[in-house]
């Protein structure tokens, strides 16, 4: 074996070696996870989703609950070109679980300083859970491309 082969082996496998401590570092240490699908919602291809959010619990209502004392849900629906609701308001330190779904096409859910970030996908349902340490006002924007007002797709969480 050639000697600069030797060494760029080396350096390959010390490299793979530095990004599995990463993830390792990230998944274990820092909290961070892929938001995975937490369920579906079952549409007919004759019927509108739309409509079919408006009668699926809990996407028929909207907004925040608070589901135990400091634990809250907070349901959000992501549609050309907005989210329902368009303020979510949470106490400090409010620990809170995003589920949330798009009821047309791919729509993002991003919370810039946060690590809020998933997808909505029409027919699937997005859970992710937060603390929210620092009151203030944080910007929930899309970041899939999803159409001519992709731009003015936004929300506000108001933590107070
Ligand atoms: Cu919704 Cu971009």
């Amino acid at each position: 074996m050639e000697a600069f082969e030797k060494i760029f082996l080396c350096a390959s496998a010390v490299v793979l070696l530095i990004f599995l401590c990463a993830l390792g570092y990230s998944a274990g240490s820092m909290g961070i996870r892929l938001p995975s699908q937490a369920g579906e919602i079952y549409c007919r291809s004759d019927q509108k989703l739309r409509k079919v959010l408006r009668n699926t619990p809990p996407f028929d209502h909207p907004g925040v609950r608070e589901v135990a004392p400091g634990k809250f849900e907070a349901v959000v629906i992501g549609q050309t070109w907005a989210f329902t609701p368009d303020e979510i308001d949470l106490p400090v330190g409010a620990d809170v679980t995003f589920v949330a779904t798009s009821a047309d096409v791919v729509h993002g859910f991003l919370i810039p300083g946060t690590r809020v970030n998933m997808m909505l996908v029409p027919g699937e349902v997005s859970k992710f859970n937060y603390r929210f340490r620092e009151p203030g006002e944080y910007l929930l924007i899309c970041h899939e491309y999803c159409g001519r007002l992709h731009h003015t797709m936004s929300a506000k969480v108001v933590v107070k």
